[in-house]
């Protein structure tokens, strides 16, 4: 199956017109190749606009998601945006647990768990992110740290929960700094994550991820990957040129 595509814009850019002029670049890839599933994950304040323009142009391959939900569904949340809302907003996906995320807002455990919980009641698509937060080179891999992200996260889920979900690997280390994790390294922490989710019971429905530091000219070894189902994009989805040849080179990879 053809790898997946996230497009992770973070803050960025700072003004609508910015969003959609850039947005308006995905949907020329969507049409012309409408072979592969793209998701682009903007800030909050352009989600309505951009959705509006998606429903103009009509693509099916190419769908909005968020950054980060309340853990709350609902009340004196100040500043926080629900699963709901967001649902409401034409948003299918949700990234939760972005390193950037849980260090901004200090993160324990149990919160990245009720995010998740959120937002699987409101519909939305996880993308669960974990990454060995304490490791500062390529070569470590703190398995008890990962596996501690995944087990935590993923407790007390329904148990019909049966949706579709996304667990996305992304090295702390490798996140815009221009440094990939080698493929070795990645399909061995895939397959480790992997069992975990086996032992919860979770192994089918999820799609793993690789991100950090992805761009035109790491995808060339990184679509090789076996054990990866798609890709996390950060600093990349902001420049047409390099996300329209990550797309081409996954297509190409049939
Ligand atoms: P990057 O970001 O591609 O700029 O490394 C990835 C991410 O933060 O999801």
């Amino acid at each position: 199956m053809l790898k997946k595509l996230f497009f992770n814009w973070k803050m960025n850019p700072t003004s609508p017109n910015e969003a959609s002029s850039l947005f308006a670049e995905f949907v020329s890839l969507a049409q012309s190749q409408p072979q592969i599933s793209l998701v682009v994950l903007p800030p909050y304040v352009y989600l309505s606009e951009l959705n509006q323009q998606l429903q103009t142009f009509g693509v099916t391959n190419l769908k909005l998601g968020a950054q980060d939900l309340a853990r709350h569904s609902a009340g004196a949340y100040t500043g926080q945006i629900s699963g709901q809302m967001l649902k409401n907003m034409g948003c299918q996906y949700v990234l939760i647990g972005h390193s950037e995320t849980r260090e901004a807002y200090q993160l324990s455990h149990e919160q990245i768990n009720q995010k998740l919980l959120q937002s699987l009641e409101s519909g939305l698509v996880p993308i669960l992110c974990v990454g060995h937060q304490s490791d500062k080179t390529i070569t470590e891999i703190n398995y008890p740290e990962l596996s501690e992200q995944v087990t935590t996260a993923l407790q007390n889920l329904p148990p019909e929960f049966k949706t579709e979900f996304y667990l996305a690997y992304e090295p702390v280390w490798a996140i815009g700094t221009g440094k990939t994790a080698t493929n070795s390294i990645i399909e061995e922490v895939s397959q480790f994550l992997k069992q975990e989710l086996a032992k919860l019971g979770l192994a089918k429905q999820v799609g793993i991820l690789y991100g950090g530091s992805v761009d035109d000219v790491s995808i060339q070894e990184l679509v090789k990957l076996q054990q990866v189902d798609g890709f996390l994009i950060g600093g990349a989805s902001l420049k047409p040129e390099k996300f329209k040849t990550i797309a081409q080179v996954v297509a190409n990879q049939v």
